[in-house]
């Protein structure tokens, strides 16, 4: 009974911890992941001059980005300095504008302009890592290894081609644990 009744908790673990894993389609698309936004948040840029949504909307205001991983995935982070497999992180990216109710100098993000996804799937992918770009629909390809995403991130991300350079709750994780690209 006792035994019984572990094992069922158990189960109830591990399928919570699962339910983050990044989800395909079978003709191979993925999957937004419906809940990132309760994820971890690991920071925001902004007028970062990189990747296909640009710096700037159509009227010249620079855009915002934020990035999240699942709390797994953080977690795993926190203890090792690195990722783990099923590893997802999301880079929701935001227009921009001033003058909104009573905010005068500063900026304030508005309406979703993309959505970009970085997960780690040893088995699946060549590499361990993939790219997948999300234009306001809940299924999107994989973009292909030839892009630029993937020799950026490989050239200049700190850790296991992420950019742990710009998140500062893990940078100091990664020192500590000598994780960092030499
Ligand atoms: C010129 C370098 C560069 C290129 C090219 C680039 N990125 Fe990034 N990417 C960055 C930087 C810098 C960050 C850090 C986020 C921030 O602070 O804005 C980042 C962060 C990300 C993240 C958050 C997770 C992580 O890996 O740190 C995702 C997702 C992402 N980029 C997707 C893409 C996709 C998709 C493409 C290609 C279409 C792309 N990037 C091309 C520099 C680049």
């Amino acid at each position: 009974m006792i035994l019984k009744r572990i094992f069922l908790l158990m189960a109830a673990v591990s399928m919570l911890g699962a339910q983050d894993d990044p989800q395909y389609t079978n003709d191979g698309m993925m999957r937004l992941p419906a809940n990132y936004r309760e994820w971890v948040f690991l920071s925001s840029g902004l007028a970062m001059t990189y990747g296909p949504a640009g710096q700037t909307n159509a009227q010249g205001n620079p855009r915002f980005d934020n990035v999240f991983v699942s709390p797994a995935a953080y977690k795993s982070f926190l203890k090792t300095g690195t990722w783990p497999d099923k590893t997802t992180m999301v880079l929701e990216i935001r227009d921009s504008d001033s003058h909104v109710s009573i905010n005068t100098g500063g900026r304030v993000q508005t309406s979703l302009a993309a959505i970009e996804v970085h997960v780690k799937d040893m088995a699946r992918f060549k590499g361990g890592w993939a790219f997948f770009g999300f234009d306001k629909s809940d299924k999107a390809k994989l973009i292909p290894a030839s892009a630029n995403c993937y020799s950026c991130h490989a050239e200049h991300g700190a850790v296991d081609t992420t950019f742990v350079q710009f998140y500062p709750t893990l940078i100091d994780i990664a020192k500590q644990k000598g994780t960092l690209k030499p």
